[in-house]
Parts: C-alpha cells; sequence; structure tokens
C-alpha cells in the first residue's frame, strides 16, 4: 500500500471531516498531512530504528489517530496502544477500521502507564508526535505544569524492560530558538468537494517554560481557532530528565524523514 498516494490522503482527510465540528483530532490529522514530508519513508526508517519485528514489543503511549501505531501493527510489528483523550482514540479507532486492521487501543493517561501496562513490560515505549510536551495539556489547554513532564518520562521509563529503549520526539532546535511569533500558512486543499486552509503560528515564552500554539483552520468557508500551550523544552533539558529518569546512551537519532527531531535511550540491563 502507498500510504503517500494522493487517493490514499484524500481519503484520510475526508473520512476525518465527517467529525463535525472539527475538534483538535482533525486539526492533528489535517496539520499530519501537511507535515509528512514522506509518511511511509517514515515508517522505514521508525522500523530502521527498531529493528526486525520478531518478538519485540512495542508500547505506543501517545498513539493518538494512529502514527506510527496502526502503521507499525500493519507491518506485523506486536504493537500496543494507548493515550489518554477518548477523543483521540474515536480518531485512531477510525483510522484503524479504514486501514482494514482491528486494533483496540486503551484510555490510559501517562501517569497511569505502569500500574495499566505494567512494569518493564516493553522492549520499546515510543511517544512520538511532539507529544511529551503536551503532557497536562492536550485535552483543554491547561496550563503546563512541569512536574507532569518529569512524572511522565519516569512512567515511560518504567514500562520499558531492562535492556529495552525510549523514543521520543521534541520540536526541533531551530524552532525553539526564535522569540518572534513563528507562521505557517499551509496551501488550499479541496478534499472530497470540501475546502480546507490552515494558518499556524507557534510562539516561545522561554522565560514561563511554555510555547504557544495557535491555529485558524478553514474549512468550506467556516474558520475554527484553536490553541494549545505546551511545555518550552530546549533539548539538552530533555536529555538531563531522560538521565535523571534512569536512561543510558541517550542520544538525538538523525531520523530525515522525521518532521520533529528525535532522541532515543536505553534502560540499563
Ligand atoms: C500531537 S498528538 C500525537 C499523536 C500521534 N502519536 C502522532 O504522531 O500522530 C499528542 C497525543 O499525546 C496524547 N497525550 C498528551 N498528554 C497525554 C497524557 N498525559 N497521557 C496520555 N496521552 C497524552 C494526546 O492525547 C494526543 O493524542
Amino acid at each position: 500500500m502507498d500510504l503517500d498516494s494522493p487517493s490514499i490522503l484524500d481519503e484520510r482527510l475526508l473520512s476525518c471531516l465527517a467529525k463535525e465540528p472539527p475538534d483538535i483530532g482533525v486539526l492533528w490529522e489535517i496539520c499530519s498531512h501537511f507535515e509528512w514530508l514522506n509518511r511511509e519513508k517514515t515508517i522505514d526508517d521508525i522500523a530502521s530504528w527498531l529493528g526486525p519485528a520478531d518478538g519485540l514489543k512495542i508500547l505506543d503511549c501517545a498513539c493518538g489517530s494512529g502514527f506510527p501505531a496502526i502503521d507499525l501493527a500493519a507491518r506485523g510489528y506486536d504493537v500496543t496502544s494507548s493515550d489518554g483523550s477518548l477523543l483521540m482514540l474515536e480518531h485512531f479507532r477510525r483510522n484503524a477500521r479504514r486501514e482494514g486492521m482491528d486494533i483496540q487501543p486503551a484510555h490510559v493517561r501517562w501517569d497511569e502507564l505502569s500500574a495499566h501496562h505494567g512494569e518493564a513490560a516493553f522492549d520499546v515505549v515510543m511517544c512520538r508526535g511532539c507529544s511529551l510536551l503536551y503532557a497536562g495539556t492536550w485535552d483543554d489547554n491547561r496550563p503546563p505544569d512541569r512536574t507532569m513532564l518529569t512524572a511522565a518520562i519516569r512512567e515511560f521509563v518504567a514500562c520499558v524492560r531492562p535492556g529495552g529503549r525510549l523514543y521520543v520526539d521534541v520540536s526541533s532546535a531551530e524552532s525553539l530558538e526564535s522569540l518572534e511569533p513563528q507562521w505557517t500558512r499551509r496551501p488550499g486543499l479541496t478534499v472530497g468537494g470540501h475546502s480546507i486552509g490552515l494558518r499556524e503560528v507557534v510562539t516561545n515564552h522561554p522565560d514561563r517554560g511554555i510555547r504557544i500554539w495557535r491555529s485558524w483552520l478553514d474549512i468550506d468557508g467556516v474558520t475554527y481557532e484553536f490553541e494549545r500551550r505546551s511545555h518550552y523544552l530546549p533539548h539538552d533539558e530533555l536529555v538531563d530528565l531522560l538521565a535523571d529518569a534512569g536512561l543510558v546512551d541517550i542520544r538525538e537519532e538523525k531520523m530525515q524523514s522525521e518532521h520533529y527531531e528525535v532522541f532515543a535511550g536505553k534502560r540499563p540491563d
């Protein structure tokens, strides 16, 4: 299956538009559409980082609307999927059905991760899509609380078996540097007779430890506005948090096709 073929991309967008009014999951599906340099290549890169599927137990603890959990499962990986947002899980289920995959994601917040999935139960825990930065803020745009970030990483690590690995991604170093609003105006799209437009602006507030993402989604001439605060987390602070949680061999993984910057670490044997 060519995940990047126009018909599959259109189909994916069209099915998410059925959700009215559009929620944060619809916005995320549309943003992802634009952010993919090449979705299939990104899965190739993640699969190559993971290694062979044989016997590897993976937890995608921020499975959201399904990337990369559904795509990895389609390639034969043993992926357990969970997320803290019921709304995002509705999008996951729709996408999984559309791909013909029978996957039941679990509704689990990060603070209950090891209690739900079991301590040291996975070879790899993944938290992809800049999700970590939304610890405690994704559902209701609550002001970021730094303790949620530390607690989330500790729970991720608790689920990794000794010798296993954690995969987490964050915003690029470049986008963290600017104090100016960073605007992105996406090209207009027409899908199944619907017109879609998207403008986004991200503003860093390092002094307050926050980053604000505002978006205006236009669907058939109606504008829907969204705002999400997230943690402002420079890469060196992320590395410190991963080390404090007990990981070793922490490194930035260069993944050319990935929109975000990926960091990985290993739980000591
Ligand atoms: C930006 S989306 C990324 C989704 C998906 N991994 C992707 O790459 O498309 C962030 C996801 O993190 C989840 N999330 C944020 N905070 C969470 C928490 N405390 N517990 C569990 N999930 C959380 C959200 O519900 C959302 O689905």
